[in-house]
């Protein structure tokens, strides 16, 4: 019952409710394939009564990895054998490797984040101000993997101020951390190099909600959006107009998955490969980026 050795194939697969949208099997497929790794990645619907079973199921079947999608990021942590510290410190799961039946969870959403953010648009983080908008799990993960760059201060702003608090009372050791309402960010982003919008706030099928006042933005700040759907949010659209520098959500989805790849295989993920497959799969080009 600890994973099937004579299989040589690689078995990956995300698990999810709903799982359909999910875009990860075509980018890992693609991944394997450009790799030359013989397998699959599959998307596997499991309800939540259902995930301890689909747990099992990983070792039972020889599953090698696992990306957990919502709802069962938080809820899968209690079925794992291990957990590293990403998925401590994030309080969330989103990557399973599965070692001859043992089976650790990682959180690979906030190094995936830091990584596209230092790649396409703010190459140096070290002494930066950061502006996060939204106290929610993807808030969390991504502050975690931010604070070990060490920027000079992380405001959270959030609708619900309390949860801001609360959130930035648990990092009180790792940095300047502060909570503030949302009402607070006019005295704030004069001060800001980086916004990072965390929140649903602008996702399909609301592409035109605003996350903030887009007159407070302005220029010499960098505009990021976790939101890759639309690729092109509002609040990057009134970034650019203010004449900000941009970035959206897509390279921090390619980068957790290359994490991932990388530590199911051990081998380098190839990026470029991953980040052609999202793009046909959204129909656009590199030069509509
Ligand atoms: P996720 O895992 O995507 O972060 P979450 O944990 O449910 O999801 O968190 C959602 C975040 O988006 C929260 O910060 C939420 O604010 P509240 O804590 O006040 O609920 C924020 N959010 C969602 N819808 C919002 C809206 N319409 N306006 C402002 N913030 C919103």
């Amino acid at each position: 019952m600890t994973g099937n050795t004579t299989n040589t194939d690689m078995l990956l697969g995300v698990m999810g409710d709903p799982i359909a949208q999910s875009k990860s099997p075509l980018m890992h497929t693609a991944a394997l394939k450009a790799l030359g790794i013989p397998g699959a990645y599959v998307p596997l619907h499991i309800a939540p009564g259902q995930l301890g079973e689909a747990v099992q199921a990983i070792r039972t079947l020889g599953f090698r990895g696992i990306n957990v999608t919502i709802p069962h990021k938080i809820a899968v942590m209690e079925y794992l054998d291990r957990l590293d510290e990403s998925a401590l410190a994030g309080g969330a799961v989103n990557t399973i490797v599965n070692d001859n039946g043992v089976l650790t969870g990682y959180n690979t959403d906030g190094i995936g984040y830091v990584r596209s953010l230092k790649a396409e648009a703010a190459p140096e983080l070290a002494g930066a101000r950061i502006l996060v908008l939204g106290a929610g799990g993807a808030a969390r993960g991504v502050i975690s993997a931010l604070l070990q760059e060490n920027p000079a201060s992380v405001v959270i702003a959030n609708r619900t101020a309390d949860k801001a608090h609360e959130l930035a009372a648990s990092w009180q050791a790792a940095g300047s951390v502060t909570g503030v309402s949302m009402e607070e960010i006019a005295g704030i982003i004069p001060d800001s190099d980086i916004v990072i919008n965390t929140t649903s706030v602008g996702m399909y099928p609301y592409p035109d909600e605003l996350p903030l006042d887009p007159g407070l933005l302005h220029k010499g700040l960098v505009v990021s959006d976790l939101i890759y759907n639309p690729l092109r949010t509002r609040l990057l659209e009134e970034g650019l107009k203010a004449g900000c520098s941009i970035h959206g959500g897509l390279g921090m989805f390619i980068y957790q998955g290359a994490y991932a790849l990388e530590y199911w295989t051990g081998r380098a993920a190839p990026v470029e490969t991953m980040r052609q497959a999202m793009l046909e799969a959204f129909g656009v080009s590199e030069a509509d980026m």
